[in-house]
């Protein structure tokens, strides 16, 4: 982040604005939100959740899938099944809370290397859509329990492309060394296709492939597609499952490809590749949809100016509420909203209040230097990976999150108190 005077708008939501210092998410004032809802609070622009999977509709005649890993929860889930979006779930937890919602189960797309035979049961009884089998203990025990339910269960096989995406690591999945679906290299995706294609009590509906997270260089896609062409020419599924994986800007300077351009790449690869538009495309975004929608406020707790060393601003939350720092060295950019046009002109850590040295949200965060204990802290870019990702390290409860569009404030979860860290205890 460059020293400025404001954050950049292309990392706030569409419903922020900034007034005379303040800042306002549709009108309320973030300050009044933090005093109703204490802090720290995820705030989340409902509207901007919205607005982001209507473009990705729009960006193409393909069929969208949230990855509902990235958030969620039953208000997300409601206004997803709104918006006429599928779902994708990575666990039986992820089915329930979705279900739970009132989510169309015909919607949902059910993942995950290793479901259990209850998961699987839970799916088939409910009436799961598509289940993306990713091994071949899966393919033996979905059978069994389609057989059981006496019904025909529509299937995507997961394709491991052996593409490497620029990413993360641990955000990499494509590649050929991946604990993740039917590697294409060795031929083990071509067997599970035959043993699919043969099955009575499976529907081969198509092929999936995802091949990592937070995704810039959108010709990673195009090698995807390459990779996958001989298998989809062989094969003629009705679906193609691209994945998701679109990268998002948390600091200024980085810029989203956008879901017109993600679109275009994709198109254009699969046309070269001679694959026709009687294959249906899926994309499945998490990050891309909500991200941006949320930011998390604290309030900060202590400051310890260490001279000639560095300044500790500690606020009254951390790695519990977001891990990423800690988990991927990820960067994030931290304003005061009610300050937002103080010139930024001081280079200060920002910590979490957890028991170890690593609990750093921002190392080199620029700041106002008339930052005071007492005041609210922003970092914009929370939405996708962070609630989800969320802990009680410490016994910190966590934090509620909160929803606000046109029609006001609403909490969608509550905060978590001192009882509810007793609570699952004998
Ligand atoms: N589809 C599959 C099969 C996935 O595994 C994922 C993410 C997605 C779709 C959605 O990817 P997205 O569009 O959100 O990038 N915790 C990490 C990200 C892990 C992503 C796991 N899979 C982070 O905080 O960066």
């Amino acid at each position: 982040m460059g020293a400025g005077t404001r954050v950049s708008p292309t990392l706030l939501s569409r419903g922020v604005s900034i007034r005379e210092g303040r800042t306002y998410i549709h009108g309320i004032a973030v300050a009044d939100l933090a005093e109703e809802f204490g802090t720290p609070v995820f705030i989340y622009d409902a509207a901007h959740i919205r607005a982001e999977v209507e473009a990705a509709k729009e960006a193409a005649d393909w069929q969208v899938a949230y990855a509902s890993k990235a958030f969620l929860c039953r208000e997300l889930a409601r206004i997803m099944d709104e918006l006429g979006v599928h779902m994708d779930v990575a666990s039986g937890g992820e089915l329930y809370v979705a279900l739970s919602a009132g989510f169309d189960p015909s919607r949902i797309v059910f993942h995950g290397n290793n479901k259990s035979v209850a998961e699987i049961e839970f799916g088939v009884a409910k009436g799961v859509g598509l289940f993306v089998l990713d091994s071949v203990a899966e393919i033996s025990r979905l059978e069994k329990v389609a057989e059981t339910a006496g019904r025909r269960q529509p299937v995507l096989v997961r394709v491991t492309p052996g593409v490497e995406a620029h990413t993360h690591e641990y955000v990499m999945t494509g590649q050929e060394d991946s604990k993740f679906g039917f590697s294409l290299a060795s031929g083990a995706a071509e067997a599970a296709l035959g043993m699919v294609k043969s099955s009575r009590w499976l529907d081969f509906v198509g092929i999936h492939a995802h091949i990592g997270s937070q995704i810039f260089l959108l010709d990673s896609y195009t090698k995807e597609v390459d990779a996958l062409a001989t298998l989809v020419e062989a094969h003629s599924p009705r679906l193609l499952n691209l994945g998701g994986g679109l990268g998002v800007a948390y600091v200024s300077g980085e810029e989203t490809p956008g879901f017109d351009a993600w679109a275009s790449q994709l198109y254009a690869a699969l046309a070269r590749n001679g694959i026709g538009r009687d294959i249906r495309v899926m994309v499945e975004p998490g990050r891309s949809f909500v991200a941006q929608a949320a930011m998390t406020v604290y309030r900060v707790g202590t400051v310890k100016r260490l001279e000639g060393l560095r300044t500790y601003v500690s606020v009254d939350g951390g790695m519990s509420d977001n891990p990423r720092p800690v988990l991927y060295g990820s960067g994030y950019e931290a304003f005061l909203p009610e300050a937002a046009d103080a010139e930024r002109d001081q280079v200060a850590t920002i910590v979490g209040k957890h028991c170890e040295s690593g609990d750093i949200l921002i190392r080199d965060a620029i700041l106002p230097a008339s930052l005071e204990e007492g005041d609210l802290l922003a970092t914009p870019v929370t939405g996708a990976y962070g609630y989800s990702m969320a802990s009680n390290y410490n016994r910190v409860p966590r934090p509620p999150v909160i929803f606000v569009d046109e029609s006001g404030a609403r909490l969608a979860i509550r905060g978590e108190n001192f009882e509810d860290m007793v609570r699952l205890e004998a």
